[in-house]
């Protein structure tokens, strides 16, 4: 079940946060640590490349921007002080950045990378034994506090730093906790998810249009179909197949279309794509 379901969420404090690359992810981030019911002590501290992309921040006085393009010990600043530094910056970026702030930290200050398939032993590396390092594969829906995060602990982290950083992913959605060697596959399914399931949506809105409605109207259907499938499998004490079996009578309309799937078998091409997806992840580990 989503733990976002259900009734007013209970307040939450943390500790003080920097995100370093509030880019897409950095932000969805940011909107969990501003909800109503989240206090974070000492203030989240930001950082970006462009001076354009901070002016967004102007306006909201619990975060502390910093711009790396016109100040080089922008991301240093932001990380004094901070229990949690998020890194969200591209993967290629990370051990560089990791490097760059290793001796700004706070002895005990837990590192959390986001970045897709680089893993925690080349973080370490790169703090050079500052702080401990955990690994987060949060998907896009964190923007709407609907997010999935798999949180995977790196060598030196403690159970005690896994439940700070639970807790900061947990004011954007579920969280679970993963051995690294699972992190990866982890992203196959919930990280890139959200692109599958938009790809579905696209797919279903053309095959409506194609049938006649349009673009709104199909949009509507699509779109409204997914949020309810969704909710009702969250919901549902039965399994998406006892759901699909429930809509889909016996040579009936709905059999033809799951024929169909099945006759380009769908179920392998979604396997495929996910093998897909791990494989390029092992490549980006490798530094592909
Ligand atoms: N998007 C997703 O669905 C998703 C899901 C899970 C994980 N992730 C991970 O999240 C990370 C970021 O992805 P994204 O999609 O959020 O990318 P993005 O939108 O391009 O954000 C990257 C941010 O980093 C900033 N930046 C670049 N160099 C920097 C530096 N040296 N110091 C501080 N900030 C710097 C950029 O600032 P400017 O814009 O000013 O250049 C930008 O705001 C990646 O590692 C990705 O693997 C993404």
């Amino acid at each position: 079940m989503n733990s976002q379901s259900g009734s007013t969420p209970a307040s939450v404090t943390l500790p003080t946060v920097a995100i370093l690359g509030a880019g897409s992810m950095g932000r969805a981030i940011l909107a969990g640590l501003l909800a109503d019911h989240v206090t974070v002590t000492g203030g989240v501290r930001v950082t970006n490349r462009s001076a354009e992309r901070a002016l967004d921040f102007d306006a909201e006085p619990r975060v502390t921007a910093w711009v790396t393009s016109t100040d080089e010990t922008a991301n240093r600043k932001a990380v004094a002080g901070a229990k949690v530094v998020i890194l969200a910056v591209k993967p290629a970026q990370i051990a560089e950045l990791a490097a760059e702030i290793a001796d700004a930290l706070d002895h005990d200050a837990i590192v959390v990378s986001v970045a897709a398939g680089v893993t925690c032993s080349t973080i370490e590396a790169a703090l050079a034994g500052v702080g401990s390092v955990i690994r987060a594969m949060p998907n896009t829906p964190a923007a709407i506090r609907l997010g999935m995060t798999g949180l995977s602990a790196g060598s030196t982290a403690s159970p005690a730093d896994l439940a700070h950083v639970a807790e900061v992913f947990s004011t954007v959605g579920d969280v679970l906790v993963v051995p690294e060697d699972r992190l990866d596959a982890l992203t196959t399914i919930s990280g890139s998810g959200p692109a599958y399931v938009f790809y579905f949506i696209e797919a279903l809105e053309a095959a409506a249009v194609a049938r006649g409605f349009t673009p709104a109207e199909a949009a509507l259907l699509a779109q409204s179909t997914f949020r309810g499938a969704s909710q009702y499998a969250l919901e549902s004490q039965s399994t998406p197949q006892e759901l699909r079996r429930a809509v889909t009578s016996p040579n009936g309309t709905t059999e033809r279309a799951i024929a169909t799937f099945d006759a380009a078998d769908l179920k392998a091409v979604i396997d495929a794509a996910t093998a897909a997806s791990l494989a390029r992840a092992q490549e980006i580990a490798a530094g592909k």
